[in-house]
């Protein structure tokens, strides 16, 4: 026998959904509180990044490279991801350090292409020093392929 839908039971769904939605939304919560501080670069937080570290941000941050790149997905797209260029270079500085050496790439029209920065050597190794950094970070495998 067909049963009627009462108010009563309207309301016990409609409590009964929101008590366990939140109940879900506090565990995940508590769950993603408790993995944090095995993700967190302790290194980073414990100021014991290294000199060159440092120092590539800072020349990171003062030729723009984000106007034109993605770091960890953040940034500008009309340039590769530079995330994981370290680990797609082969998990070599001297591939980055002779990338940034040997720009422009003139000859292929239309391509786009980086500009010339006139680094020291000094600066290109800093540079490449943070672009390993950043590819160390535990970004849970993001992103997703080697590609730029
Ligand atoms: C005006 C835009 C622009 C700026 C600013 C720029 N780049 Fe680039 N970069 C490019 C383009 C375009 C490419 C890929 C094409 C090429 O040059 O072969 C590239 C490629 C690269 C690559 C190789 C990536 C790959 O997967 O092949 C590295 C490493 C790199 N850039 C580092 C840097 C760093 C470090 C800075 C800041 C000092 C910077 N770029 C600033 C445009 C830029």
């Amino acid at each position: 026998m067909a049963q009627a839908f009462t108010k009563t039971m309207a309301r016990n769904i409609f409590y009964g959904g929101s008590a366990f939605f939140f109940l879900l939304f506090l565990a995940l919560t508590f769950d993603s509180v408790g993995q944090l501080p095995n993700r967190d670069n302790r290194a980073a937080l414990e100021g014991a990044v290294g000199e060159q570290v440092a120092k590539g941000k800072i020349l990171w941050e003062e030729n723009n490279c984000i106007g034109c790149h993605t770091l960890l997905g953040e940034g500008a797209y009309f340039a590769p991801e530079l995330g994981n260029v370290y680990k797609r270079f082969g998990n070599s500085k001297d591939g980055i350090i002779g990338f940034i050496k040997s720009r422009p790439a003139n000859g292929i029209p239309g391509r786009r292409s980086m500009p010339q920065f006139n680094f020291s050597d000094d600066e290109l190794d800093a540079i490449a020093e943070f672009l390993k950094y950043v590819s160390e970070i535990n970004a849970a495998n993001w992103p997703p392929n080697i590609q730029g």
